[in-house]
């Protein structure tokens, strides 16, 4: 073994003390699980000290009733496995959908609606980018505006009035789990999914939900419908933080790193 006379003596004692190591199975396991307790407790214990794993960001509320329901239906029609809500933090993902999403931004989502799936494109940040029209247009018949897509069609939709009335139980259901919805918000629910919807007749939907889109969104002011409740969650996707504040104090952050 000419290669082991030319190392050091030094560099021999290490490596016969991890021949040791590795040969002995006991010692060997008492080793890796010191080792791994020690990762174990350096990544868990934190979490008993800290209220909220999750930065808090500006602006981030509760959907609405009408999102909501909305989202149940995104759910329903198993939108989601064909499309993820979640933009990675990598440079293609970045040009192509926006800001890369934060965590804040699915804090309220139950189930929520990360994934690895796309068919489709991400959802993620595709509130205000298209007009109700060509939500409603793209959803009746995808091949009407983008001939290519190999979207099915849900026109359905327009036609199935909303099931109004379990509102409240839905949002108790959710501030289960740990949504913050206040006792004015659950009393209001089914007053707000409908207002949100009829502009002459909203209510105080904009006042419990800051910044809520309030508008007839499916095209049909004289119903509300399943594909009310789903476009007006389409439009709010994304758009609840301000991602160039955010995106302002990364920078200046970075800055002030260098
Ligand atoms: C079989 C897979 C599939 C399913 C299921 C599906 N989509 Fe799509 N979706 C696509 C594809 C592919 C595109 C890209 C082509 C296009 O715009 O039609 C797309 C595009 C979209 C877009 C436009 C996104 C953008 O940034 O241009 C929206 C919005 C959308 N889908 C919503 C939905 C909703 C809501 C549902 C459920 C009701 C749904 N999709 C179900 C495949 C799917």
């Amino acid at each position: 073994m000419s290669s082991d006379k030319a190392m050091s003596s030094e560099k021999k004692d290490i490596f016969s003390g991890h021949k040791k190591l590795e040969r002995n199975i006991t010692l060997m396991a008492v080793f890796s699980f010191l080792v791994v307790t020690i990762g174990g407790i350096v990544e868990i214990a934190p979490l008993f000290w800290i209220d909220n794993t999750i930065e808090k960001v500006a602006g981030v509320r509760p959907y609405t009733p009408l999102e909501q329901a909305g989202r149940d239906i995104f759910v329903r029609e198993g939108c989601y496995t064909c499309h993820s809500q979640m933009i990675r933090p990598f440079r293609d993902e970045v040009e192509r959908y926006g800001h890369y999403s934060l965590a804040a931004e699915s804090m309220y989502d139950h189930p929520f609606q990360w994934g690895s799936k796309r068919t489709g494109p991400d959802l993620a940040r595709v509130g205000k980018r298209y007009s109700d029209e060509w939500h409603v247009q793209h959803l009746t018949d995808p091949r009407a505006v983008v001939p290519e897509s190999i979207m099915p069609p849900y026109a359905f939709l327009k036609a199935r009035d909303l099931k109004v009335g379990d509102a409240p139980a839905d949002l108790t259901a959710l501030s289960y789990v740990g949504v913050p919805y206040t006792k004015d918000q659950i009393a209001k629910a089914n007053e707000d999914l409908v207002g949100q919807a009829d502009p002459f007749n909203a209510g105080d939907v904009a006042k419990r939900y800051p910044k809520a889109q309030v508008r007839d969104f499916d095209g049909d002011p004289s119903r509300l419908t399943e594909m009310d409740a789903l476009v007006a969650y389409l439009q709010v996707l994304g758009t609840m933080v301000d991602v160039n504040a955010v995106k302002a104090q990364e920078d200046l952050a970075k800055e002030k790193g260098r």
